[in-house]
């Protein structure tokens, strides 16, 4: 079978940029450790107001300067709407949906996560400098999907 020059030197690289793709990727997770989150938990998106701890959202101390933050979205807000930290915090966000995908993202923090029915998205942060945080969502979620937001005050 004959194979004109420039249709073979496409072929090498195309070749080439899949062996290149798949050596990153097996290198990202065999020597970073790269892989999908553990420990992944789920939850009934139907039972979210009856599911501890979903049941009863908020803040909670774990020791000083660390904290657990349930939270529940649903169109169109964020339950607790509104936390109040002290300035060095750490705090994991546990987040689930009541009803559609969400987002939660808190700007200028690294803190942003899709929110998906049935699953609880966790992400961490350390709000060392004091201010009022704002706490968005930034999945398209509905008609008022702008006004879904909330504030995280670090004192
Ligand atoms: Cu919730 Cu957009």
């Amino acid at each position: 079978m004959h194979i004109h020059r420039a249709e073979r030197i496409w072929l090498t690289v195309g070749l080439g940029i899949m062996i290149v793709f798949l050596a990153v990727i097996t290198t990202a997770a065999v020597v970073d450790g790269f892989n999908p989150p553990s420990r992944v938990q789920s939850i009934d998106p139907t039972k979210v107001s009856q599911t501890p701890p979903f049941d009863n959202p908020g803040l909670r101390k774990v020791a000083d300067g660390s904290y657990e933050a349930y939270y529940v979205a649903r169109i169109f807000s964020f339950t607790p709407q509104a936390l109040t930290i002290p300035a060095g915090s750490r705090v994991t966000f546990y987040v689930t949906s009541a009803d559609v995908e969400h987002g939660f993202s808190i700007p200028e923090t690294g803190v942003n996560t899709m929110v998906t029915p049935g699953w609880v998205s966790t992400v961490s942060h350390t709000f060392r400098t004091p201010g009022t945080y704002l706490l968005v969502c930034n999945e398209y979620c509905g008609a008022a999907h702008q006004m879904m937001a909330g504030r995280i005050e670090v004192k």
